[in-house]
């Protein structure tokens, strides 16, 4: 199936930062529908029951995951908490906390993948980037269990802020390693895209030298 480049250079091991039964469950049926899919659509439709499962259960995600973050590539205090990337960065899954009144910019993915809220309320908006201007095609309130697909080129840049008096936690799982690699921003009056990489509040991009090489 279509798949996008990963330039990042592999990690040594997949890194499960939240390394729970759960999350490796998650991980592998996943990991089995992508392989058998046919596209990024059918792997999100494959995939979509456990994601919904995911966002309608209390118990797997510690409450260390839904924290605003002070230092914050996204700005505002959002949090982008690594949970889970593969070795050769080909998926990741993190939580992605924004504060009351808190919006991220509007910014691309550059990955397919699913997103859902977890936690609070979120309005998003998805643009399509025009010469000048960024172009709003869809706009929506969610409420948690609400869920959508990001499918580059079509939906993948978009925006969202927190509705609710509460701090909104929303689950990613996509089909990059979303922090780290190098996506965009765009400016909201001209549509210009700036380069970007938001990090995560908790793992680094580059693996630090190993000391026996
Ligand atoms: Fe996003």
């Amino acid at each position: 199936m279509c798949e996008f480049e990963h330039p990042l250079p592999p990690l040594e091991d997949d890194e499960y930062v939240l390394d729970t039964a759960r999350v490796r469950e998650v991980v592998g049926e996943v990991r089995a529908h992508i392989g058998e899919a046919t596209s990024p659509r059918d792997a999100c439709d494959r995939i979509e029951p456990l994601f919904t499962r995911l966002l309608a259960d209390p118990a797997w995600l510690p409450q260390r995951y839904q924290e605003p973050a002070r230092e914050s590539g996204m700005g505002g205090g959002i949090g982008q908490w690594l949970l889970f990337r593969a070795a050769d960065r080909s998926l990741s899954l993190f939580s992605l906390v924004v504060p009351p009144g808190a919006m991220t910019p509007v910014h691309d993915h550059l990955a397919w993948g699913l997103v859902g809220l977890y936690r609070g309320n979120q309005d998003e908006e998805f643009y399509r980037p025009e010469a000048g201007r960024l172009e709003l095609v869809r706009h929506r309130p969610l409420s948690p269990g609400d869920f959508y697909a990001l499918l580059p080129p079509r939906d993948d840049v978009h925006r969202v802020r927190t509705t609710s008096a509460v701090t909104s936690v929303s689950i990613h799982l996509l089909a990059n390693d979303t922090g780290c690699v190098l996506r965009h921003t765009y400016d909201e009056t001209t549509g210009e895209a700036h380069p970007f990489r938001s990090g995560y509040v908790n793992a680094a991009c580059e693996e630090p030298p190993r000391l026996d090489r």
